[in-house]
């Protein structure tokens, strides 16, 4: 990192499962934009995250994390410009983690409406609610606050969690700030994004509402259009009345994924209640995100991507991120009047 600190921008992806539209619009298109501009980039893979819920599916998840780099690396995260790494490399991060659970609200974490809808779904299926899973938003601040990241490119889903990042850090500093301030790090926007699934089944997510809720980024043509023509819509607009939530679903992924003028054609078709030209919409819609995909899909099957340079540029970058990581505990441990464990850092 340089001598004048720029803003530091950080973010992850948990490697749960293939890498679809949600991930791509809702964080790492940002990824893509922001280590175009004056900032120092951290992207990594939320290894650790995927035992709070994914234990018992038996994930390969070694491999699997190397997926979710080679998709950034496809997606145009350039190395050259953020550091990739992996979240279990940097073994300071648990301990971070261990430290601001001594600050942290505990309130907060059964408040928290993704716990309390995994904890639904695991009951549901007679799964293990761990402490690990009510402890995710602990694990995921100290992501975040182990290197005093200022911006948090995530997806709406996130917010709740970055929001118990922020009152981590600022109980941090209230308590232990005498020689080390945290950063409260903020979101990249206003109002981060939420890429709607195509069942009507809330946001396109690996876990719900089935395979067909969701454009991955490896689909094939055929299974782009086969998915968006099956996607839900109404019977057609009525004069007068307001677009309905199914619609909006296939309005959002039309004006993220097409051309400002197409979008605005069917807006206008809608708007002017005109009949039977929802199956062009979705033939425009299919067109639009295979043509957004395959370069994608191009460059990830490309030597730049190869599993090979994966591995060799994370254990490049697992030393120059201890390296940060060690930095900062230090000085929370010495804040913590931990001395002689911080003096081990020198
Ligand atoms: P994960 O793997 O669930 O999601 C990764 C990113 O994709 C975004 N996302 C979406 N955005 C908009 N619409 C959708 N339908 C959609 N689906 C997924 C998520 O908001 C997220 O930005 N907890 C993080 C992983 C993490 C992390 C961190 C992120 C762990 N530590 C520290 C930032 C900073 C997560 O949700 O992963």
């Amino acid at each position: 990192m340089s001598e004048k600190k720029k803003p530091v921008v950080l973010s992850g992806i948990r490697p749960t499962g293939d890498l679809h539209l949600g991930n791509y619009f809702g964080a790492i298109r940002y990824f893509v934009e922001l280590q175009a501009q004056d900032n120092d980039c951290l992207f990594f893979v939320a290894d650790l995250h995927t035992l709070t819920t994914a234990m018992e599916d038996h994930i390969d998840v070694d491999a699997a994390s190397i997926e979710v780099v080679r998709w950034y690396l496809a997606c145009g995260v350039d190395p050259d410009k953020a550091i990739i790494y992996r979240q279990s490399d940097i073994l300071e991060i648990p301990m971070f983690a261990l430290l601001l659970g001594m600050v942290t609200p505990e309130g907060e974490l059964h408040r928290s409406t993704t716990y309390k809808e995994k904890v639904k779904d695991l009951e549901g299926k007679r799964k293990l609610v761990s402490f690990g899973l009510l402890a995710y938003p602990v694990l995921m601040a100290a992501d975040i606050l182990f290197c005093n990241a200022d911006i948090v490119p995530v997806g709406e889903d996130q917010k709740q969690h970055l929001e118990i990042a922020r009152q981590i850090a600022r109980n941090y500093n209230r308590y232990f700030s005498d020689t080390h301030t945290i950063v409260e790090p903020k979101s990249h926007m206003l109002e981060p994004i939420r890429v709607p699934g195509l069942k009507g089944e809330g946001k396109m997510s690996k876990s719900v509402g089935g395979p067909d809720n969701v454009i991955y980024l490896n689909d094939s043509e055929k299974e782009i259009r086969r998915k968006i023509m099956s996607a839900q819509t109404d019977l057609g607009p009525e004069q007068g009345q307001p677009m309905a939530d199914i619609m909006k679903n296939v309005y959002t992924l039309l004006e993220l994924c097409a051309p400002k003028e197409v979008y605005d054609d069917y807006l206008r078709k809608y708007e002017n209640a005109e009949q039977k030209f929802y199956g062009s919409l979705k033939k425009d819609l299919a067109a639009s995100i295979i043509e957004l995909v395959k370069p994608i899909q191009a460059r990830y099957n490309s030597p730049e991507c190869s599993p090979e340079r994966v591995e060799k540029l994370l254990a490049e970058n697992a030393e120059k991120v201890r390296v940060i990581a060690k930095n900062n505990l230090k000085k929370i441990l010495v804040d913590m009047r931990f001395k002689n464990l911080a003096e081990s850092y020198d």
